[in-house]
C-alpha cells in the first residue's frame, strides 16, 4: 500500500487519494455452467487488484499500472472512450467507464489512478474481472453514484463482453463483487439467486497450483465452446421448452440426447448438465461436512472437463493427475481451462510434502515448474479505509 501511494505521488504528484481493492476468484466446482443457466460455486481470494485514485478538474483520465511499466501512463478523454490495442491492460477499466456512461451515469470529471495487482496474469484466477470490479467500485464511490453491487457486477461483465470482446458469463464478476471472507458462493446464474456456504474443511486445506502454462487461444476456444452449447440447445429445444442447457435434468437429458446430432455437441451438453448437478450436490455435501464426497465430485468435474468438454490439455491433466496420485482428496482445473490453475483439496498436515512431490511429478511430465498458492478466502470488491 505504501509503495502504491509512493508510486502515485511520483507519477501524478501529491494529493488526497482513496484506495480500493477487488479480489481474484477461484471456482471450486461448476465450470462452463454459468453461460448455460447453471450453478457455480466460487470464492473470492485475498489476492487481487488495488487502485489509488484522485479526481481531476478536467475530463482527462490518466492511469498507470505497476505491473505494466512498459506501457507507461495511459491517457484518454472521458468524451471519447475507445478500445485501443496500445492501451493494453487499461482497456478493462476503460470498458467499465464506457459501459457506465452508456447506462447514463455522469462520468465527465476525470481522475488519475495507479493500479497494482498480485494475481498471476492469465492463470485463470480472473485478474481481468478483478481490475474491472476495482474500477467499478472506485468510480461508484468517487462520484457518489450509489449504484447497487449487482449493477456494478453486470456493468463489469458487459465491459468484458462488448468492449474487450470476450463473451464470458457472470461467474467471475459476481464472485468478485459478492465475495465473503471464508465463504464460497453458490450462485444460480439464471436467477442470480445466491447463498453463502461457510468453508469448513476440518483437517483439509485448499491450495491452488499454477501450471505456469499461459492460456493460449483461450478466448477463441471459449467462444467456440459457447457456440457448441448453443447448437446442442437448439437440438434439444425440438421437444423441450427450455432456454438454457441447465434447465434440463441429467435424467431428462439422458432420455433425449439422441436429438443432438453432432456427437461433439452432445459431449459438450453432457458435461454442462452433469456439471450443474455435481455443483448443487457438492455444495450440499460441504454443508453436511462430507468432505470426502465433496472431493470426489471435484475429481469427477475434472474428468468431465477433460473428456467431454475438452478444455484441459497436457499441463492441466498432468498437474491434476499428479495431485490425485499424491493423495489429494479432490483436484481439478479451475476457470476456463486451456492452461492456468488447478484447485486441490489436501490434508493440511501433508501440505509441504504434497507440494514437493506434485512439483516433481509435474516437472517430469511437462518440463515446467508449477507454483502453489494457499487459498485464503477474502471479501469482495471494496473501498479500503485509509
Ligand atoms: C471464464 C469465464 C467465466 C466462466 C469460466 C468457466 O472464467 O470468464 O464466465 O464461464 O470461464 O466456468
Amino acid at each position: 500500500m505504501k509503495q502504491l501511494k509512493q508510486t502515485f505521488t511520483e507519477i501524478f504528484g501529491a494529493g488526497n487519494t482513496e484506495t480500493f481493492f477487488a479480489p481474484g476468484r477461484v471456482n471450486l466446482i461448476g465450470e462452463h455452467t454459468d453461460y448455460n443457466g447453471g450453478h457455480v460455486f466460487p470464492c473470492a481470494l485475498n489476492i487481487g487488484t488495488y487502485s489509488v485514485v484522485h479526481k481531476r478538474k478536467d475530463s482527462k483520465v490518466r492511469m498507470y499500472s505497476i505491473n505494466f511499466p512498459d506501457i507507461g501512463v495511459v491517457e484518454f478523454d472521458l468524451n471519447h472512450i475507445e478500445y485501443e490495442e496500445a492501451h493494453n491492460w487499461a482497456n478493462y477499466p476503460k470498458g467499465v467507464l464506457s459501459v457506465l456512461q452508456q447506462k447514463g451515469y455522469d462520468i465527465t470529471q476525470g481522475f488519475d489512478a495507479v493500479f497494482y495487482g498480485n494475481i498471476p496474469n492469465g492463470a485463470g484466477l480472473s485478474s481481468s474481472a478483478s481490475i474491472e470490479l476495482v474500477t467499478a467500485v472506485m468510480v461508484n464511490d468517487l462520484f457518489g453514484f450509489d449504484i447497487d453491487p449487482l449493477t456494478l457486477v453486470q456493468a463489469a461483465q458487459q465491459a468484458e463482453n462488448t468492449f474487450v470482446g470476450v463473451n464470458c458469463g457472470i461467474m467471475d464478476q459476481f464472485s468478485i463483487g459478492f465475495g465473503k471472507e471464508n465463504h464460497a458462493i453458490l450462485l444460480n446464474c439464471k436467477t442470480l439467486k445466491y447463498t453463502y456456504s461457510p468453508m469448513e474443511l476440518g483437517a483439509l486445506s485448499l491450495v491452488i497450483a499454477n501450471t505456469n502454462k499461459q492460456r493460449g487461444l483461450a478466448d477463441s476456444k471459449y467462444n467456440e465452446r459457447r457456440g457448441e452449447c448453443e447448437q446442442a440447445l437448439k437440438d434439444l429445444q425440438q421437444i423441450h421448452k427450455i432456454d438454457h442447457l441447465c434447465d434440463l435434468s441429467l435424467e431428462d437429458f439422458e432420455k433425449s440426447k439422441y436429438l443432438i446430432e453432432n456427437p461433439i455437441h452432445r459431449k459438450r451438453a453432457q458435461h454442462v448438465i452433469s456439471e450443474n448437478e455435481r455443483t448443487v450436490m457438492a455444495s450440499e455435501l460441504l454443508k453436511l461436512g462430507d468432505i470426502q464426497a465433496f472431493g470426489q465430485l471435484i475429481n469427477e468435474s475434472h474428468q468431465s472437463l477433460k473428456e467431454n468438454y475438452e478444455v484441459t490439455g497436457v499441463e492441466l491433466d498432468a498437474l491434476v493427475e499428479a495431485a490425485w496420485e499424491e493423495g489429494a482428496v479432490g483436484a481439478r482445473m479451475t476457470g476456463a481451462g486451456f492452461g492456468g490453475c488447478t484447485v486441490n483439496l489436501i490434508e493440511t498436515e501433508k501440505m509441504d510434502a504434497f507440494m514437493a512431490k506434485v512439483a516433481k511429478r509435474y516437472e517430469q511430465t511437462t518440463g515446467l515448474s508449477p507454483a502453489f498458492y494457499p487459498v485464503a478466502i477474502g471479501d469482495g470488491a471494496k473501498k479500503l479505509s485509509e
